[in-house]
């Protein structure tokens, strides 16, 4: 599905890609900086959830949405070297190279010793977080690059700087992300830098499946957000290589 492929963030106004835009996180700061007058690019594989989101994308009724739509969102899957080729060929021709990347998308295995762990669940876990962060990385850096400017965010986790039984497999790719991210921060040119962000502990899918009922007792996407898109919005080059927390 691709929704609003057309029209160009005002001045001062940035173009923000976030992956994983269908749920959690990645939702809520879609519609958190799309209502700070950004331009949102979101993806996911869920076509009807993000058919969703892009309703809540506009503007209320009593300021006028701009048309044609500033945000384009589409289906991409990041496991998918091809896939997230496709998105950044979209990306290039609609003529909206992102001024930030925020690599969200993410995976968790169902609780579980790593021995109990299926290699497919493993590989998928590795497939998302690894892979596909890195996926975009290969088909998004070269733009920022040629245009001498953006801020990559590589959403990590507290458990990519610590250890927890039973998640092991996402313990794992998280501390990748973070080896990742300082790495990568070495490779890029001046204007363009890459920052691990822990997001902190937020009440989604994935922290349901991990903490099971007791998920609820913590902060909803929607209170997060704001929080994260300031932080996001503030980072500079100064902040390349960081490890960083909301
Ligand atoms: N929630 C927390 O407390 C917490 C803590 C630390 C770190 N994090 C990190 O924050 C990020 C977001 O987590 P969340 O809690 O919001 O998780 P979530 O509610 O499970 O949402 C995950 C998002 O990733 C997308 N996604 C998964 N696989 C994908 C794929 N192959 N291609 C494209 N999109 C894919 C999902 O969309 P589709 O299923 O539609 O593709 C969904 O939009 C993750 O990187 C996670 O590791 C979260």
């Amino acid at each position: 599905m691709t929704k609003g492929a057309a029209g160009a963030a005002g001045a001062g106004k940035k173009t923000v890609l976030i992956t994983g835009a269908s749920r959690g996180l990645g939702r809520a700061l879609a519609v958190e900086m799309a209502r700070r007058g950004h331009a949102v690019v979101g993806c996911a594989r869920s076509h009807d959830a993000l058919h969703s989101l892009h309703a809540d994308l506009h503007p209320s009724p009593s300021s006028p949405s701009p048309s044609p739509s500033p945000h384009l969102l589409t289906t991409a899957d990041v496991r998918s070297d091809g896939s997230v080729r496709e998105l950044a060929k979209l990306v290039a021709e609609s003529r909206r190279v992102p001024d930030i990347i925020v690599n969200n998308a993410g995976a968790i295995n169902k609780n579980n010793k790593i021995w109990l762990v299926p290699a497919e669940e493993f590989d998928m876990v590795v497939d998302t977080n690894i892979k596909g962060t890195t996926n975009i990385l290969r088909h998004f850096l070269p733009l920022m690059i040629e245009k001498k400017q953006g801020i990559v965010v590589n959403i990590s986790s507290g458990w990519g700087r610590s250890a927890a039984a039973e998640v092991a497999p996402y313990c794992a790719t998280k501390w990748a992300i973070e080896g990742l991210t300082r790495s990568v921060a070495k490779e890029l040119p001046p204007g363009v830098a890459i920052i691990a962000l822990s997001p902190g502990v937020v009440n989604t899918d994935m922290l349901a499946s991990c903490f099971g009922s007791s998920a609820a007792l913590y902060q909803t996407p929607e209170a997060w957000a704001p929080k994260a898109a300031t932080m996001i919005l503030n980072l500079t080059t100064e902040d390349n290589g960081a490890s960083l927390t909301v």
